[in-house]
C-alpha cells in the first residue's frame, strides 16, 4: 500500500425529506446565494418549489440560475461568473445532477479568478480560491456531490475538459433517495454504469498488497449490481435508490482509492467521445469499458481472474486463468447491455472517422502515454475504439 492522507470534507445529509433543512444548511454558509439548477426536471417534481420555499423560511438572499444541460456548457459558466460578480454571490447552491454540480463548480472558481475561467481546464492557472458549494443531489452517477473534480464542454469547439482541486469540493451534499424516483430508466442505467466505472477505474492497479480497499471496491461493485436491477424494476423502491446513492457517493470521494493508484484512461477517452457526440457520460463508459479492459487484461492476469471471481462470481478455471479472466469482462458487459445501455460505438453513432481526434486529444493532455494502470498511445486507443466498434 502507498503512504496517503485523506482528508473528504463534504457532509453528507442522507435520507428522506432532508431537502427540506436546505434553507438551514445554505444559510450556515453565505448571505448572497447563487441557486443553480439544469433544464427543468426540479420544476416538474415539485423540488424546485420546496427548495425555494425552504430557502425562503431561512430568510436566505438568493438569486437564480437554471438551463444548465448534461455535458454542462462552457457558455452557461461564464454567464454564471459574471452573475456572480454583479451580485457579490458568497455560495452557490446547486440542485441537480453531476452536470448541474459541475457547472456550478466551474462558476465557482472562474468568479475568484481575473482571467478567464477556461485557462483552468488547460492548466494555464492554478485555482487559488472558489467560491464555496453546497449540492442537493438528484441522481447518483458522476459523485461530484463530494468529489475534488468538475467537467465541461466547450460545445462550439467539441472540447470536454475537466479540472481538480481540493476548493471545489462542496460543503454539504443534501441526499434523498426519494427525489431519485423520477429519474427515467435511461439515466438511472447511466448513472450505474458511472458509479461501477468510478470503482473499477481504481480497482485495476499496479499497486501491490491493498486487499482491505479491493475489497471496498468489490462490495461496491457487487451492491450495484444487486441493486440496480431492483430500482430499475420498482422506480420507487427506497432500499434500491438509498443504496445506488450511498454506493455513487462513496465511488468517487476518494476513499476507495486511498494507498493506491486508479488507472482513469476510460474516463479520459469517454470524456472525448462525450465532447464529440454529447452522449450521456455512463453511456460513453458502458461503451468504453469493456473494450478497454478486453484490450489490458493480459497485462495482469491474476487481477482480472480476482475481478471474474469475487465481484461476478465466475467459477475458477485454475488450469486457463485467462479464461475467467474474460468470462468476467463478458459478465460486465452482460450485465451493462441487461441494463439497456449501449455497449457499442454503432449505437451511439461514432464511427472511425473519429478515432484520430480522441486519440490525439486524449494525449494532448498525457504526455507521458494515458492511464497508470497501462499506459495507452494514440495507437492503443484507436485500437480499444476498435474493439467498440
Ligand atoms: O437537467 P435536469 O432537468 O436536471 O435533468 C437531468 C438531465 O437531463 C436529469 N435528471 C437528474 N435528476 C433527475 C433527472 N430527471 C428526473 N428525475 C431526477 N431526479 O438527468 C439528466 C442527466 O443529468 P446529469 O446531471 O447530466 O447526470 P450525471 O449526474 O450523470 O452528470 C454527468 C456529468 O458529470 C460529469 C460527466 O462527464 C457529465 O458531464 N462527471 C463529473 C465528475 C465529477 N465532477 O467528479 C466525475 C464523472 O466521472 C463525470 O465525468
Ligand atoms: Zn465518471
Amino acid at each position: 500500500m502507498q503512504n496517503f492522507r485523506f482528508l473528504n470534507k463534504t457532509e453528507i445529509i442522507f435520507g428522506k425529506d432532508t431537502q427540506k433543512e436546505v434553507g438551514a444548511e445554505v444559510k450556515k454558509h453565505g448571505s448572497k446565494v447563487l441557486l443553480h439548477y439544469g433544464s427543468g426536471h426540479i420544476k416538474k417534481s415539485g423540488l424546485y418549489d420546496e427548495v425555494i420555499e425552504s430557502l425562503n423560511e431561512s430568510n436566505v438572499d438568493f438569486i437564480e440560475l437554471g438551463g444548465v444541460k448534461p455535458n454542462p456548457r462552457l457558455a452557461l459558466v461564464r454567464e454564471g461568473i459574471a452573475l456572480c460578480r454583479e451580485h457579490k454571490v458568497d455560495f452557490i447552491l446547486s440542485v441537480g445532477g453531476g452536470s448541474v454540480i459541475d457547472s456550478a463548480k466551474a462558476i465557482a472558481v472562474g468568479a475568484r479568478y481575473d482571467g478567464d475561467v477556461w485557462d483552468f481546464f488547460y492548466d494555464k492557472a492554478v485555482i487559488k480560491q472558489a467560491i464555496p458549494n453546497g449540492v442537493v443531489l438528484t441522481i447518483p452517477a458522476a459523485g461530484s456531490e463530494s468529489s475534488d473534480g468538475s467537467v465541461i464542454t466547450d460545445l462550439p469547439n467539441k472540447n470536454k475538459r475537466h479540472i481538480g482541486s481540493p476548493l471545489i469540493i462542496p460543503t454539504f451534499a443534501i441526499m434523498n433517495p426519494e427525489l431519485t424516483y423520477t429519474l427515467p430508466a435511461y439515466q438511472t442505467a447511466c448513472g450505474t454504469s458511472d458509479i461501477m466505472a468510478h470503482v473499477m477505474e481504481r480497482y485495476f492497479t499496479n499497486v501491490k498488497d491493498v486487499d482491505f480497499t479491493d475489497r471496498l471496491c468489490e462490495s461496491t461493485l457487487k451492491t450495484m449490481i444487486h441493486n440496480a436491477p431492483l430500482a430499475l424494476a420498482n422506480p420507487s423502491d427506497y432500499a434500491s435508490r438509498s443504496e445506488i446513492m450511498w454506493a455513487g457517493t462513496l465511488a468517487h470521494n476518494n476513499l476507495l482509492d486511498t494507498g493506491r493508484e486508479g488507472d482513469w484512461s476510460t474516463h479520459m477517452i469517454e470524456h472525448e467521445i462525450s465532447g464529440i457526440n454529447d452522449v450521456a457520460h455512463g453511456a460513453g463508459l458502458s461503451i468504453v469499458f469493456p473494450a478497454y479492459l478486453k484490450y489490458v487484461y493480459k497485462h495482469d492476469i491474476a487481477r482480472f481472474v480476482q475481478f471474474a471471481v469475487r465481484v461476478w462470481n465466475v467459477d475458477q478455471s485454475f488450469g486457463n486463468p485467462e479464461q475467467t479472466a474474460l468470462e468476467g469482462i463478458a459478465r460486465l458487459e452482460s450485465f451493462l447491455k441487461s441494463l439497456g445501455l449501449p455497449t457499442m460505438l454503432s449505437q451511439i453513432d461514432l464511427d472511425e472517422s473519429s478515432f484520430e481526434r480522441i486519440a490525439t486529444n486524449c494525449r494532448k493532455t498525457n504526455d507521458d502515454g494515458v492511464g497508470y494502470f497501462v499506459k495507452l498511445y494514440e495507437q492503443d486507443i484507436k485500437n480499444i475504439l476498435k474493439l467498440a466498434l
